[in-house]
């Protein structure tokens, strides 16, 4: 079935209003392409939280609900539990409402099949939202790579520091799921968190031939383990090799207003290099993005580096998409393949001694 741009305002829902519903929904705020219809969660506390924001939407505690009414939707914004992402989707797209589902797609290849299986078979679009492509600082850097203006790429890295102090409040009942997910070998760090981080780098240079991991582990507290310190290096097919060096501070205090993440991507030319000094967090107080080319420092003060905006960027992308079927998804569902596929050689490869293990290979 082809898809069909809607000449109206799309009929969304929303389905988990936990923590991040706080920035996705900034992309639906007075946004004429969209009527928020529906609020879905089995928490009481969070629907009549969120109602707040969307008076004239009806609640419901579950997705059987919410069919089982008859109100109209067209698409879902699916905030869920990573745990609950191949059967919540399943779900939505059985009863014919296009997904755009916040990342992780999931957690491995079979749940992936089913999710992409059942979108082909009944029509429906799954998008993969995938917000640091939309965060200006790096959309700037790519461009700058892409201009030539520090020369051909010669290598790049990416560095993260997961660090204890500092940050907007995570509810127990959103680290709960993440320590289950943990238990399971898909960490905070490596797989939550690092699917951005693997995400942008297929973004900057595009497929992936060989991964290298070694990824370690921290005991935070009593029982609790952080996938850190962890080394992940890659070559692109087209010979690009990217670093990515994962570190946890728990003792460091890092100002944020969300998550409290010490990132930067470092890209060096033959000629330059560029920076992105920050993302989640505020990180190196620094423009938050430098190039430093033929002797000279140039520094972007003027960027939206606020990372909330690429919540609402992504989210204003997807909605314009649906109204118009014009230009990339920014992920479609066989891109968020790509990225796991990534993260799960770069676990491979860890699981062997850090031999090379090319995507496209594993099963
Ligand atoms: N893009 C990012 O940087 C980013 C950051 C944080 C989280 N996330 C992703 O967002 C998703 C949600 O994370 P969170 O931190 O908001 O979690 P959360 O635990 O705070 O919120 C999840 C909500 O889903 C609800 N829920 C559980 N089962 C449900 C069901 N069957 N139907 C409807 N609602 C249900 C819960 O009651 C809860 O309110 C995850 O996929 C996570 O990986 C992405």
């Amino acid at each position: 079935m082809t898809f069909v741009p809607y000449d109206r305002p799309v009929r969304a829902a929303f389905v988990g209003l936990g923590r991040i519903y706080d920035l996705n929904m900034r992309g639906y705020m007075a946004n004429p392409d969209v009527e928020v219809v529906a609020l879905v969660d089995p928490s009481e506390e969070r629907r009549a939280q969120r109602q707040e924001d969307w008076p004239g939407a009806k609640v419901f505690a579950s997705v059987a609900e919410l069919a089982a009414s008859g109100l109209e939707v067209d698409a879902v914004e699916a905030l869920v539990p990573v745990g609950l992402h191949a059967d919540v989707v399943v779900e939505l797209l059985g009863h014919g409402w296009h997904v755009n589902l916040q990342k992780p797609l999931c957690t491995d290849l079979r749940g992936a099949a089913r999710m992409l299986g059942t979108a082909a078979a009944s029509g429906r679009v799954l998008r993969v939202m995938e917000n640091y492509l939309f965060y200006e600082p790096l959309q700037k850097l790519k461009a700058i790579v892409e201009s030539g203006e520090i020369g051909p790429v010669v290598g790049y890295h990416i560095k993260m520091v997961g660090t204890g102090l500092g940050g907007w409040e995570v509810p127990l009942s959103s680290l709960h799921w993440q320590l289950e997910e943990m238990k399971r070998g898909r960490g905070i760090m490596v797989f939550d968190d690092g699917w951005h981080k693997l995400a942008t780098a297929i973004w900057l240079f595009g497929p992936v031939r060989e991964v290298r991991a070694w990824i370690g582990s921290t005991e935070i507290v009593p029982g609790v383990e952080v996938d850190a310190p962890a080394t992940i290096i890659w070559q692109h097919d087209n010979g690009v090799r990217g670093v990515w060096d994962i570190t946890v501070a728990d003792q460091m205090y890092l100002r944020s207003d969300y998550y409290t993440n010490d990132e930067r991507w470092e890209i060096t030319g033959r000629k330059g290099y560029a920076r992105v000094n920050r993302c989640t967090g505020r990180g190196i107080q620094q423009p938050s993005l430098e190039v430093y080319a033929d002797g000279e420092m140039r520094g972007y003060h003027a960027l939206d580096d606020d990372w909330a905006s690429s919540f609402r960027d992504s989210g204003r992308h997807w909605l314009r998409w649906l109204r118009t079927g014009e230009g990339p998804l920014l992920w479609s569902g066989e891109e968020a393949v790509d990225v796991l596929r990534f993260a799960l050689a770069g676990y491979k490869s860890s699981a062997v001694g850090g031999i090379g293990v090319d995507p496209r290979q594993v099963g």
